[in-house]
């Protein structure tokens, strides 16, 4: 009789202990778990958030389906060179290597936004044939994206100046030494473009030493669709 009443404590004790054992597991499981799911509905928080901020070359709004987005930065007097991004790839700056004093250019297929060739020729001391033969094999839905570094003008004739009218570009007639302009214009427009910013290298007026402040453009260019 005391044997067996021992035993029964014996087990009373076990069973509650063992119980005590797995619910304070299976507890602590069911904590860690539900940090664990605030913990990543934080992070997926955060990641929309961050998502929200992310757009496109960094620029302020989204562009409809039907639409690139494209951002332009002139060179900044002739220390930082300029860049073009377009669809969230940049397409020409100091880290590609594929810039230079003078005008910097990428022409780009209007329906795809394939970069077709890039281009930069020094227009204090180059030869303005080369923008030229850059420039006229271009054909009809083909996008060009222009930036200034330097001096972008002194070479450039009335014939070349009149190639990037017929491509939308109002400035050009009057770009000159050391002015800033970005420009994205296309062949085959009928229209002027709305692209284009253009500041006169005007000593009193200048930002830099010698040089007009950075311009940057920026926005949704409408796809060609056929
Ligand atoms: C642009 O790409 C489309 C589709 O590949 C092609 O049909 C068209 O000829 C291209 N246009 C230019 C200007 O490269």
């Amino acid at each position: 009789m005391r044997w067996t009443g021992i035993i029964r404590i014996l087990v009373i004790v076990c069973t509650l202990l063992s119980t005590w054992y797995f619910s304070e597991k299976i507890f602590t499981r069911k904590w860690e778990t539900r940090s664990l799911m605030n913990y990543f509905e934080k992070e997926t928080k955060d990641h929309k958030s961050h998502k929200k901020i992310h757009r496109k070359c960094g620029n302020d709004r989204d562009c409809p389906e039907t639409y690139f987005a494209f951002k332009i930065i002139s060179g900044a007097a002739k220390v930082v060179g300029p860049s073009i991004c377009l669809e969230d790839k940049i397409l020409m700056s100091s880290v590609k290597n594929n810039i230079g004093r003078g005008l910097n250019m990428a022409l780009v297929n209007a329906s795809t936004a394939e970069l077709l060739k890039t281009g930069h020729f020094d227009m204090y001391s180059g030869d303005v044939k080369d923008v030229q033969n850059f420039l006229e094999p271009m054909k009809d839905g083909t996008l060009i994206f222009a930036a200034s570094f330097d001096d972008p003008a002194t070479k450039l004739d009335d014939k070349t100046r009149d190639l990037f009218g017929s491509y939308g570009s109002s400035h050009i007639k009057t770009l000159g030494f050391r002015d800033s302009w970005v420009f994205v214009g296309g062949k085959g427009l009928k229209n002027k473009s709305p692209f284009e910013e253009h500041i006169k290298n005007e000593k009193d007026k200048n930002k830099y030493d010698g040089w007009p402040e950075v311009l940057e453009i920026n926005g949704c260019i409408p796809k060609k669709m056929d």
